[in-house]
């Protein structure tokens, strides 16, 4: 018995012990079958295909139904999951009044986060989380939105009209239509640049728990619909310590730019705790190797900027800056390598997109990732609501003082 006369050995056979592990550094919240990371070899597979073999191979429209679904699809599952793509891609007329609120110098990020979770009042149908014909569709109209919503984000901000969707398009080439069609100069698909966009999306596609992920999941073990578990997952995605990350690299290397190009006086400047100054784009909670999407997104980097004869200043001290970090002693220690993130902001950069969209195409890519992990949690019979536990570090009990007697 404790000193209220309590029996701690009852409480705990009904509750448990509390475990204190701040930042969930070294506890699971969930069994999954979705996804494997080795952050010591530096390896990542979808189930249980290495990222490699589907960055070669495959489409990110293939990955987000592997992803969601459990397996590759079959010609016609594939031909009917595209399809149902392909018929959501429209956002309702009324949605499209909402951008004229916004001000045109919006984040992206605040319009996507928002307008997803307007989704549900659209499609109310989406609020009965069980109705499973229903979340398929769901799931479908949320994939093929974000990306309208998206690419209509951005013609806002620059002032230009909407671009509506074209049926005879892939996933991506639509969207890179919808971003930089003008009605003067019609966009030009470009296959290889469409392959780029694949590879940069089903690498974003999935990465087990990370904060946005865990996000979704909690607030869909409420049975929260899924359009308001994702809208929670967009803005979690939005930190800079998360998916705004990419967005800060690219603020960051113009930076040492502006400064003279000098990358040893910033990884000195990330190595002083006092500077508040991170190399961003640098470590990761589970890699602890190379980051198997930044080796292929670097690869990228250099095939798109040569392919479209761009020479961006920013991946040489991208490249510099890498060099320096790695043959440091701090980073090495500390075994900090560059992340997804690092990279992906120039090849981004080079097909045209501005850098506050470059967080909105993590989202993009980062969209069947979530939905696989709602789905299947609201799947498991055994779930049960998300509820961490704390450790009470508060005042004991004490009494309440009016305000008269207060000093
Ligand atoms: N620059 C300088 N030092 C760093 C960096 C960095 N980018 N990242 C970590 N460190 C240091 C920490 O200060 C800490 O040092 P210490 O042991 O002397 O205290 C040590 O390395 C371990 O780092 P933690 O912060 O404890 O690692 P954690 O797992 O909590 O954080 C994170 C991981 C958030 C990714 C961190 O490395 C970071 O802030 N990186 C920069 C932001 C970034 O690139 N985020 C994108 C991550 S990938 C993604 O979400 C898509």
């Amino acid at each position: 018995e404790n000193e209220k006369g309590i029996d701690i050995s009852t409480l705990r056979a009904k509750t448990g012990h509390v475990v204190l592990d701040p930042a969930f550094v070294n506890t699971a919240s969930t069994s999954s079958s979705i996804c494997f990371i080795d952050g010591e070899q530096g390896i990542l597979r979808y189930r249980g295909i290495p990222i490699e073999q589907l960055g070669e191979k495959s489409t990110f429209v293939e990955v987000a139904y592997l992803l969601i679904y459990g397996h590759l699809p079959s010609r016609t599952e594939l031909a009917r999951f595209s399809t149902l793509l392909t018929r959501h891609s429209l956002i309702h007329e009324d949605m499209k009044h909402f951008y004229e609120g916004y001000p045109s110098t919006a984040h992206p990020m605040a319009i996507l986060s928002s307008m997803v979770c307007s989704l549900s009042s659209f499609y109310p149908e989406a609020m009965d989380a069980d109705n499973r014909e229903m979340v398929d569709i769901t799931i479908a109209r949320l994939l093929s939105k974000v990306r309208t919503i998206a690419a209509f984000s951005y013609k806002k901000s620059i002032g230009q009209p909407f671009v509506y969707p074209q049926n005879s398009l892939s996933y991506c080439a639509n969207f890179l239509n919808m971003m930089f069609s003008v009605p003067a100069e019609p966009y030009e698909i470009d296959e290889d640049i469409v392959k780029v966009l694949n590879l940069l999306l089903i690498l974003h596609a999935d990465h087990e728990q990370n904060c946005s992920t865990s996000t979704v999941r909690l607030v869909g073990s409420a049975k929260a619909n899924l359009f308001a578990s994702i809208a929670a997952g967009i803005c979690a995605l939005w930190g800079p310590l998360h998916g705004g990350a990419n967005q800060e690299v690219v603020e960051m290397l113009d930076e040492i730019r502006k400064d003279g190009g000098d990358v040893s006086k910033f990884v000195k400047l990330a190595k002083d705790k006092s500077s508040g100054f991170k190399l961003m784009g640098f470590g990761h909670r589970v890699y602890k190797n190379y980051d198997p999407r930044a080796k292929l997104i670097k690869v990228a980097a250099d095939k798109v900027l040569s392919k479209l004869g761009i020479k961006d200043p920013l991946l040489d001290i991208a490249r510099k800056l890498e060099e320096a970090a790695l043959s440091d002693p701090y980073f090495v220690e500390r075994r900090l390598y560059p992340n997804v993130d690092f990279y992906s902001g120039i090849i981004y950069r080079a097909l045209g997109f501005p850098t506050n969209m470059f967080t909105v195409m993590f989202a993009l890519g980062r969209l069947p990732g979530w939905i696989a992990h709602w789905k299947e949690q609201n799947e498991n019979a055994s779930t049960k609501i998300g509820r961490p536990r704390q450790i009470y570090t508060g005042a004991t009990e004490t009494n309440y003082i009016s305000l008269e007697e207060r000093s």
